[in-house]
């Protein structure tokens, strides 16, 4: 029978199963709440009925509390509601376990007696990702099985464990076969009551969290282990109270301290922002007028030009998902020094133990040099990463038309160049695309796919799949200087470069950047990268401090001197000699430096980049702010906390924001011309978000 429209509940011999379906993931929405605590009822009311089974239909089990519930009062019953009538029930409860059972789902299976799974499920508490803290107990129950140290590390990364990890960990009483959960999990059921089985209660289980048996240095070492991981986001530290508080009090006074961290969280800016980047993450992959029926093209082989910097970290994202690469250079030294630090970067992963030996060799394996662009004729995809250079990259794509397959999707990994110049060259403008990685391309997690003027549907579509199929977040952008990350990259830059003669010194601005979350600022960026990245000794005039630098073999890390100077562990300090250089050359340029607060420097290089945000909106070369604010976070370290730059702009204030820049453009110039958008919406009192 039908319990709800979400819930089936039937009697199979002396076990009840009920049976939840809210597509698409299960989450714990209010119908499902009621259905699961009716069906729960229904079992313990029914004499007949000596056990129940808890399943989900679809495709996974409760993946979570629902999200989109979030802010909008208490809708009874409450999580917690529920899992008191679970748990209290008179009868066995098995929760039967497929996909993924995260959060408030798997707190649901921690209040039921029994835990069944197939091998392929995976478990977790992944609120950590949203801001948030498991607010159902999970934060007093898993360390109850796994111990509070295993909890620590499991919590607040987030991670999910695989269903024989969960078993070994006590987590699952047992892992049935694939494809057979219903009736696993009902056998099982059926010998719990054969077995006259207790009623286990996790809460109950106090050995592992006895305060005699925990090392009371667990904690703050565990702290001082995660500080930088942790910088800035305070989930983290919440949670590690709540596992403390599982040790150090009483479980119903702890449970109530995790209810009100769990609140203090939900009511932060944090999460909110957190649980922006969530949904906007998963709308960046959809777009109106590319309905999700479009057809895509497989792609079976991929071809890569050029494997330098970026063309070997491209190649290995297709590597690692099984995908065959031919890679293309023009010279053989040039090609074997690409492989070797392929293979090297493998071996590397593997020494860390993330992956085995046999992977690096599998991986190698299906990766081939050539110093023939033509052996890339049989390539379904084929990625161009030669210099950025307009001629050079026109040169490759006519080539490529030559001979590439008819249907087969041409990129351009190009920074800064025009897409439809580089699609010009061919006679098939609509295969081709900009498929924007960034640096370490293996690592990154954005992928800019750039829609040319004629790219297909079909080719975006298909480069939206492989995004996903390789683990990175497509953002679709338009045609323009630098896309949307550099192009809003080179305001903090122009900024960061401006403030530096103004009177600020480089590591003023860095520090500012870095405490705004930042990983670092713009010179410790540029020392990493290498000062001399297109510099040219032949152009070099001394016509800026760079050019100084560089012409002084301040190159930079490597050269253990750039805007700071580096120790032997590449321990930074803020230079003397650079002070001067800088100093030197303002007096030559007569600029008077004067004091620049901190408060300056933030809202020049942060407010400069909300407002070129506003005008790609405008101009329509992103589809929504939220895209902006995923390039951001994916791509160039912003950080999650405060949700992307057009999120963080709404939470300051588009009007506090718009002052400032016309304050600005009063004193600098057109540098801070205020976007028509950015008007128009303070105008209007509206934000980024309600367009
Ligand atoms: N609530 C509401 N909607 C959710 C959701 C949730 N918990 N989880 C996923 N969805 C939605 C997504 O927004 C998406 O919607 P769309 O199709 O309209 O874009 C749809 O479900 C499918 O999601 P994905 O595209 O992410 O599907 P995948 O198959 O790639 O991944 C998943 C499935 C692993 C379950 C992934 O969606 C996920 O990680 N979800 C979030 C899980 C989570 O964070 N749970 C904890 C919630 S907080 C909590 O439980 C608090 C508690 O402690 C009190
Ligand atoms: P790189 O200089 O490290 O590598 C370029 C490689 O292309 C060289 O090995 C060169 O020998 C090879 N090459 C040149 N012409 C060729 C041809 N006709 N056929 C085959 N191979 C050829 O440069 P990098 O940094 O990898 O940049 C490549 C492209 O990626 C550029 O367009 C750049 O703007 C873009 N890019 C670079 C990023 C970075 O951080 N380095 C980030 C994102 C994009």
């Amino acid at each position: 029978m039908q319990i709800n429209d979400v819930t089936h509940y039937e009697v199979v011999g002396e076990i009840a199963v009920a049976t939840l379906n809210s597509p698409p993931v299960n989450a714990l929405s209010q119908r499902v709440r009621i259905g699961i605590n009716e069906a729960v009822e229904k079992a313990v009311a029914d004499p007949s009925v000596k056990a129940m089974v808890l399943i989900c239909e679809g495709r996974t089990f409760f993946a979570g509390a629902d999200i989109t519930e979030f802010g909008k009062g208490k809708l009874l019953p409450t999580l917690r509601e529920v899992q008191e009538t679970i748990e209290n029930a008179s009868k066995p409860v098995i929760a039967a376990i497929h996909g993924t059972a995260l959060g408030g789902g798997l707190e649901v299976a921690l209040v039921t007696h029994y835990r069944v799974a197939v091998p392929s499920a995976r478990c977790g508490l992944p609120e950590v990702k949203l801001g948030l803290l498991p607010g159902a107990g999970g934060t007093q129950r898993l360390p109850r099985i796994v111990g509070p140290e295993r909890a620590l590390e499991i919590i607040t990364s987030g991670d999910q464990l695989s269903a024989q990890d969960a078993l070994e960990m006590g987590l699952l009483d047992k892992v049935v076969e694939e494809g057979k959960l219903r009736e696993g999990a009902i056998a099982f059921a059926e010998q719990v009551v054969a077995e006259n089985r207790p009623l286990v209660k996790v809460r109950e289980m106090n050995d592992k969290v006895d305060p005699a048996k925990v090392d009371p240095a667990l904690f703050d070492n565990f702290r001082k282990a995660k500080a930088r991981k942790f910088r800035g986001f305070k989930a983290p530290e919440h949670i590690i109270r709540c596992i403390e508080a599982a040790v150090n009090m009483p479980f119903d006074e702890a449970f109530k301290y995790e209810r009100q961290l769990f609140e203090e969280l939900m009511a932060d800016s944090q999460s909110a922002a957190q649980r922006h980047v969530f949904f906007a993450e998963r709308q960046a992959a959809k777009i109106d007028d590319i309905p999700k029926d479009t057809p895509t093209q497989d792609i079976r082989k991929v071809g890569v030009i050029g494997a330098g910097t970026m063309g070997g970290g491209i190649a290995m994202n297709f590597l690692n998902v099984g995908l065959p690469v031919t890679i293309v250079e023009t010279k053989a030294e040039a090609l074997e020094r690409g492989l070797g630090v392929i293979r090297k970067n493998y071996e590397n992963t593997a020494k860390k133990g993330r992956i085995s030996q046999d992977d690096v060799e599998t991986r190698m394996g299906l990766l081939t040099g050539s110093l023939d662009m033509a052996e890339l004729s049989d390539c379904d995809l084929i990625i161009e990463a030669v210099f950025e250079q307009m001629d050079i990259k026109q040169a490759v794509f006519s080539r490529l038309d030559e001979f590439a397959k008819p249907d087969a999707i041409l990129a351009t990994n190009t920074s800064y160049l025009d897409v439809n110049d580089i699609a010009a060259m061919t006679s098939r403008p609509e295969q081709v695309v900009g498929l924007h990685f960034f640096s370490p391309a293996n690592v990154m997690r954005l992928l800019e796919i750039v829609r040319a003027d004629k790219t297909s549907k079909s080719v975006v579509a298909t480069s939206l799949k492989l995004a996903k199929q390789i683990g990175k977040v497509g953002v679709v952008v338009g045609v323009c200087f630098g896309f949307v990350g550099n192009r809003m990259l080179a305001q903090r830059q122009r900024e960061a470069e401006k403030l530096i003669l103004e009177g600020a010194w480089p590591w003023d601005v860095d520090r500012v950047l870095y405490d705004f979350g930042f990983p670092m600022g713009p010179f410790a960026m540029r020392d990493l990268a290498g000062m001399d990245v297109g510099w040219d000794p032949e152009k070099s005039s001394s016509s800026t401090v760079r050019e100084i630098l560089n012409e002084m073999g301040r190159r930079g890390q490597k050269t253990n001197a750039g805007f700071y100077d580096y120790d032997e562990k590449r321990k930074a300090t803020p230079s003397k000699v650079v002070e001067q250089v800088i100093l030197d050359f303002c007096e030559k340029k007569g600029i008077s430096r004067r004091p620049v607060s901190d408060q300056e420097i933030l809202e020049r290089c942060v407010y400069s980049m909300v407002n070129e945000g506003a005008n790609i909106l405008l101009e329509g070369k992103a589809a929504r702010a939220s895209d902006i604010d995923i390039v951001w976070i994916t791509g160039y370290g912003w950080p999650a906390y405060r949700g992307g730059p057009m999120f963080w702009g709404d939470l300051v204030g588009l009007d506090t924001i718009l002052d400032s820049l016309r304050k600005l453009e009063a004193e600098h110039g057109d540098d801070f011309k205020p976007s028509p958008l950015l008007e128009r919406l303070v105008s209007e009192g509206k934000g980024f978000k309600d367009l």
